[in-house]
Protein backbone atom coordinates (compact mmCIF):
# COMPACT_ATOMS: atom_id res chain seq x y z
CA UNK A 1 0.00 0.00 0.00
CA UNK A 2 1.24 3.21 -0.98
CA UNK A 3 1.02 6.47 -0.07
CA UNK A 4 -2.49 7.77 -1.29
CA UNK A 5 -1.63 10.05 -3.65
CA UNK A 6 -2.47 14.05 -3.18
CA UNK A 7 -5.54 13.94 -5.38
CA UNK A 8 -6.78 11.63 -3.25
CA UNK A 9 -7.73 13.36 -0.20
CA UNK A 10 -9.50 16.92 -0.54
CA UNK A 11 -10.50 19.70 2.13
CA UNK A 12 -13.48 22.11 0.73
CA UNK A 13 -15.90 24.53 2.88
CA UNK A 14 -19.55 23.50 2.55
CA UNK A 15 -22.39 21.53 3.75
CA UNK A 16 -22.15 18.28 3.91
CA UNK A 17 -26.09 17.41 2.95
CA UNK A 18 -25.33 18.86 -0.22
CA UNK A 19 -21.86 16.23 -1.47
CA UNK A 20 -22.61 14.06 -4.14
CA UNK A 21 -19.95 11.82 -3.59
CA UNK A 22 -21.19 7.96 -2.79
CA UNK A 23 -21.23 8.00 0.77
CA UNK A 24 -21.08 10.89 3.57
CA UNK A 25 -20.10 10.41 6.74
CA UNK A 26 -22.41 11.55 9.95
CA UNK A 27 -21.39 12.49 13.45
CA UNK A 28 -23.70 10.36 15.35
CA UNK A 29 -24.51 9.69 18.49
CA UNK A 30 -24.63 6.31 20.10
CA UNK A 31 -28.70 6.36 19.55
CA UNK A 32 -28.15 6.82 16.08
CA UNK A 33 -31.81 8.67 16.73
CA UNK A 34 -30.70 11.90 15.04
CA UNK A 35 -29.24 15.00 17.11
CA UNK A 36 -28.17 18.52 16.13
CA UNK A 37 -25.01 19.35 14.55
CA UNK A 38 -24.37 17.70 11.39
CA UNK A 39 -26.35 14.86 12.39
CA UNK A 40 -29.38 16.98 12.78
CA UNK A 41 -28.78 18.45 9.29
CA UNK A 42 -27.89 15.01 7.73
CA UNK A 43 -31.20 13.83 9.19
CA UNK A 44 -33.34 16.59 8.05
CA UNK A 45 -32.00 16.46 4.39
CA UNK A 46 -32.46 12.99 3.92
CA UNK A 47 -35.87 12.64 5.58
CA UNK A 48 -37.63 10.59 7.73
CA UNK A 49 -36.78 7.37 6.11
CA UNK A 50 -33.14 7.44 7.61
CA UNK A 51 -34.43 7.63 11.15
CA UNK A 52 -36.30 4.51 10.36
CA UNK A 53 -33.03 2.45 8.77
CA UNK A 54 -31.42 3.53 12.17
CA UNK A 55 -33.78 2.43 14.37
CA UNK A 56 -34.01 -1.05 12.79
CA UNK A 57 -30.34 -1.13 12.38
CA UNK A 58 -30.85 -0.22 16.71
CA UNK A 59 -33.41 -3.30 16.72
CA UNK A 60 -31.20 -5.88 14.78
CA UNK A 61 -27.41 -4.84 15.47
CA UNK A 62 -26.53 -2.59 17.99
CA UNK A 63 -29.56 -3.00 21.08
CA UNK A 64 -27.39 -1.03 22.80
CA UNK A 65 -26.29 1.58 20.42
CA UNK A 66 -23.31 1.91 18.08
CA UNK A 67 -20.17 2.09 20.37
CA UNK A 68 -18.04 5.10 20.16
CA UNK A 69 -15.58 4.49 17.14
CA UNK A 70 -17.40 2.11 15.38
CA UNK A 71 -19.22 2.87 11.74
CA UNK A 72 -22.39 1.52 10.50
CA UNK A 73 -23.87 2.59 7.15
CA UNK A 74 -27.16 3.18 6.05
CA UNK A 75 -29.30 4.10 2.74
CA UNK A 76 -29.38 8.08 2.50
CA UNK A 77 -33.26 8.94 1.96
CA UNK A 78 -33.54 12.28 0.00
CA UNK A 79 -29.59 13.13 0.03
CA UNK A 80 -27.84 13.38 -3.30
CA UNK A 81 -25.36 10.95 -2.11
CA UNK A 82 -25.76 6.75 -1.90
CA UNK A 83 -24.78 5.81 1.63
CA UNK A 84 -24.57 7.93 4.86
CA UNK A 85 -22.34 6.01 7.08
CA UNK A 86 -23.17 6.83 11.01
CA UNK A 87 -19.98 6.86 13.10
CA UNK A 88 -19.75 8.15 17.06
CA UNK A 89 -17.12 10.44 17.93
CA UNK A 90 -15.60 10.41 21.50
CA UNK A 91 -17.27 13.13 23.11
CA UNK A 92 -14.51 15.03 25.37
CA UNK A 93 -17.06 16.45 27.94
CA UNK A 94 -17.58 13.32 29.10
CA UNK A 95 -13.95 12.63 29.87
CA UNK A 96 -12.79 10.61 26.19
CA UNK A 97 -9.97 12.29 25.23
CA UNK A 98 -7.96 8.96 23.55
CA UNK A 99 -7.07 9.95 20.38
CA UNK A 100 -7.32 6.36 19.08
CA UNK A 101 -11.03 6.60 19.69
CA UNK A 102 -11.26 9.47 17.28
CA UNK A 103 -8.67 7.59 14.67
CA UNK A 104 -10.88 4.85 15.08
CA UNK A 105 -14.08 6.63 13.58
CA UNK A 106 -12.31 7.63 10.21
CA UNK A 107 -10.51 3.66 10.05
CA UNK A 108 -14.48 2.39 10.81
CA UNK A 109 -15.61 4.54 8.47
CA UNK A 110 -13.49 4.08 5.62
CA UNK A 111 -13.98 0.22 6.06
CA UNK A 112 -17.88 -0.06 5.73
CA UNK A 113 -17.42 2.53 2.16
CA UNK A 114 -15.28 -0.24 1.50
CA UNK A 115 -17.82 -3.12 2.69
CA UNK A 116 -20.49 -1.32 1.38
CA UNK A 117 -18.74 -0.61 -2.47
CA UNK A 118 -18.44 2.84 -1.96
CA UNK A 119 -15.69 4.39 -4.28
CA UNK A 120 -15.73 8.11 -2.90
CA UNK A 121 -16.42 9.86 0.48
CA UNK A 122 -17.18 12.64 2.68
CA UNK A 123 -16.47 13.67 6.12
CA UNK A 124 -17.16 16.23 8.29
CA UNK A 125 -15.07 17.26 11.35
CA UNK A 126 -16.14 14.36 13.68
CA UNK A 127 -16.11 15.53 17.18
CA UNK A 128 -15.16 18.77 16.37
CA UNK A 129 -18.65 20.55 17.29
CA UNK A 130 -20.93 19.58 20.40
CA UNK A 131 -18.27 16.68 21.44
CA UNK A 132 -15.70 19.62 21.98
CA UNK A 133 -12.66 18.48 20.93
CA UNK A 134 -9.92 21.34 20.11
CA UNK A 135 -10.25 21.64 16.09
CA UNK A 136 -6.57 21.13 14.99
CA UNK A 137 -6.14 18.28 16.74
CA UNK A 138 -9.40 16.78 15.17
CA UNK A 139 -7.45 17.41 11.81
CA UNK A 140 -4.22 16.17 12.84
CA UNK A 141 -5.76 12.67 13.35
CA UNK A 142 -8.50 12.84 10.61
CA UNK A 143 -5.37 13.61 8.25
CA UNK A 144 -3.60 10.91 9.56
CA UNK A 145 -6.12 8.62 9.62
CA UNK A 146 -6.86 8.84 6.41
CA UNK A 147 -3.47 8.98 5.11
CA UNK A 148 -1.84 6.17 6.37
CA UNK A 149 -4.67 3.86 6.03
CA UNK A 150 -4.45 0.63 3.63
CA UNK A 151 -7.84 1.43 2.65
CA UNK A 152 -7.07 4.14 0.23
CA UNK A 153 -6.12 1.51 -1.80
CA UNK A 154 -10.14 0.91 -2.53
CA UNK A 155 -11.40 4.00 -2.06
CA UNK A 156 -10.88 6.89 -5.03
CA UNK A 157 -11.50 10.12 -2.97
CA UNK A 158 -11.56 11.39 0.49
CA UNK A 159 -13.06 14.60 0.85
CA UNK A 160 -13.39 16.88 4.18
CA UNK A 161 -16.48 19.18 4.26
CA UNK A 162 -16.13 21.99 6.63
CA UNK A 163 -18.55 24.13 7.76
CA UNK A 164 -16.65 26.71 8.67
CA UNK A 165 -13.51 28.96 7.88
CA UNK A 166 -11.63 27.93 10.96
CA UNK A 167 -12.26 23.96 10.82
CA UNK A 168 -11.34 24.29 6.83
CA UNK A 169 -8.27 26.42 7.66
CA UNK A 170 -7.39 23.65 10.35
CA UNK A 171 -7.69 20.84 7.68
CA UNK A 172 -5.74 23.00 5.21
CA UNK A 173 -3.04 23.12 7.14
CA UNK A 174 -2.79 19.42 8.63
CA UNK A 175 -3.28 18.24 4.70
CA UNK A 176 0.10 20.79 3.75
CA UNK A 177 1.87 19.24 6.95
N1 LIG B 1 -21.97 20.06 6.97
C1 LIG B 1 -20.68 19.89 7.37
N2 LIG B 1 -20.26 20.10 8.64
C2 LIG B 1 -21.18 20.50 9.53
C3 LIG B 1 -22.54 20.69 9.20
C4 LIG B 1 -22.92 20.47 7.85
N3 LIG B 1 -24.19 20.61 7.41
N4 LIG B 1 -23.22 21.09 10.33
C5 LIG B 1 -22.30 21.15 11.32
N5 LIG B 1 -21.07 20.81 10.85
C6 LIG B 1 -19.79 20.77 11.55
C7 LIG B 1 -19.69 21.51 12.84
O1 LIG B 1 -19.50 22.90 12.60
C8 LIG B 1 -18.46 20.87 13.45
O2 LIG B 1 -17.29 21.46 12.93
O3 LIG B 1 -19.52 19.42 11.90
C9 LIG B 1 -18.54 19.41 12.93
C10 LIG B 1 -18.98 18.39 13.98
O4 LIG B 1 -19.88 19.00 14.86
P1 LIG B 1 -21.19 18.24 15.45
O5 LIG B 1 -22.17 18.08 14.37
O6 LIG B 1 -21.59 18.97 16.69
O7 LIG B 1 -20.66 16.78 15.81
P2 LIG B 1 -19.83 16.27 17.09
O8 LIG B 1 -18.94 17.34 17.66
O9 LIG B 1 -19.22 14.99 16.67
O10 LIG B 1 -20.97 16.01 18.18
C11 LIG B 1 -21.87 14.94 17.96
O11 LIG B 1 -23.75 16.35 18.33
O12 LIG B 1 -25.32 16.71 16.77
C12 LIG B 1 -25.04 15.99 17.89
O13 LIG B 1 -26.28 13.97 17.60
C13 LIG B 1 -24.99 14.52 17.58
O14 LIG B 1 -24.84 13.95 19.88
C14 LIG B 1 -24.10 14.06 18.69
C15 LIG B 1 -23.09 15.18 18.81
Amino acid sequence: MGMPSEHQIQVERGDITRQTLDAIVNAANSSLLGGGGVDGAIHRAAGPSLLAECREIRRTTYPNGLPTGEAVATGAGDLPCRWVIHTVGPDRRAGQTDPKLLASCFDSSLAEAVRVGARSMAFPAVSAGVYAWPVEQVAEIAVRAVRSSPLMSDIELVRFVLFDEIVLGAFQSALAS
